[in-house]
């Protein structure tokens, strides 16, 4: 089965810049893919060479199957939006998906169903028949999304759909992003936010100054950062020592600390295992369970380590 996107190889300069090097990596069909860099990784260069908007300076990228220099094919089943997202500002939304349609060769009755579909997706029908120019960025990244989204296409290509929104509208964006993962779409999206990337995708390609560093899956990523989970569990009537002891001695501990007589941190052997029977073990002692909180975020340990200069490298 085709990769919806290979790259091979990718290397671009700017000049004597170097953008991109050497990158190899791919989004398999069906899969969710981050493109996760701090500024200036070369994300968006990544993604403007996939969707033909410059070209490479050597290697190759293929998309569902075709070259990229093979635009028209390439492109055909692909809907993508990079950088900011710009449209007619006089053209409503419906006008400009309208437009969009008729290039991409959606007509007539078909084309007014689809137009209502994707509006109703990103949530901006009841403002189909205001002016672009009048919207705000969150409206402007989902007129842009539904542009991208009208032709049904089978690979998505967006780059960071979320910057420059507020949290409302980042959550907004991402809970569409997380309804187009219907198991027959693959999406490459950019962003510097492992949170988004931890939500909405499957699998992550960690970028750095134009080098690939990593790629994996999420969960497998979340896995490797960190072999152990540290909590910090809170609970309501003080502990005693017995109590301490039965935490520290249970199999899946690694080391248990006490904080003060209602707190303690449990550092766990594997982040994965079933952590219920703290909770049996403070039901049991009759202290009555507050809260248990992860300490940190590994995968942001890992990005952190990973994206620092002289920071960790993998080829
Ligand atoms: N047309 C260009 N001419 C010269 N240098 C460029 C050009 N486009 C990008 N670059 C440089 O290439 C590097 C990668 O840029 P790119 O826009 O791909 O980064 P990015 O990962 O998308 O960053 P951001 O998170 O800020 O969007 C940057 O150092 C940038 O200055
Ligand atoms: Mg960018």
């Amino acid at each position: 089965m085709t990769n919806a996107i290979e790259i091979d190889s990718l290397t671009k300069r700017f000049g004597s810049f170097v953008a991109v090097s050497d990158v190899t990596m791919d989004v398999k069909k069906r899969q969710f893919m981050g493109l996760l860099g701090p500024n200036g990784a070369g994300k968006s260069t990544i993604q403007k060479i996939i969707t033909g908007m410059i070209s490479a300076s050597s290697g190759s990228v293929h998309v569902n199957g075709f070259d990229v220099k093979d635009h028209k094919n390439a492109m055909f089943s692909t809907g993508c939006v990079i950088e900011t997202p710009e449209s007619y500002p006089n053209f409503t939304p419906t006008e400009i998906l309208n437009y969009v349609g008729k290039i991409r060769g959606i007509r007539g009755r078909e084309l007014k169903i689809r137009i209502t579909e994707v509006l109703e997706e990103v949530r901006m029908w009841e403002w189909r028949n205001k002016r672009f120019g009048s919207f705000s960025k969150g409206m402007k990244q989902r007129v842009s999304l539904a542009q991208a989204l009208l032709p049904n296409p089978e690979i998505l290509i967006l780059d960071e759909p979320t910057s420059g929104l507020d949290p409302r509208g980042m959550i907004e964006v991402r809970q569409i992003l997380k309804g187009l993962n219907d198991g027959e779409r693959s999406l490459l999206i950019s962003t510097h936010m492992l949170n988004e990337v931890s939500e909405v995708c499957d699998a992550v390609t960690l970028i750095r100054k134009g080098g690939l560093v990593m790629s994996g899956n999420v969960r497998e990523l979340q896995r490797n950062a960190i072999g152990t989970a540290e909590l910090e569990v809170n609970v309501r009537r003080p502990y005693d020592q017995a109590f301490m002891r039965e935490i520290s001695e249970h199999d899946g501990v690694e080391h248990a600390d006490p904080i003060d007589q209602y707190s303690f941190t449990v550092i766990l052997k594997d982040q994965n295992t079933d952590r219920e029977w703290i909770v049996d073990l403070i039901r049991k002692h009759d202290l009555g369970f507050l809260t248990a909180n992860q300490k940190g975020s590994e995968i942001e340990d890992l990005y952190m380590s990973l994206t620092q200069d002289g920071g960790y490298d993998v080829k």
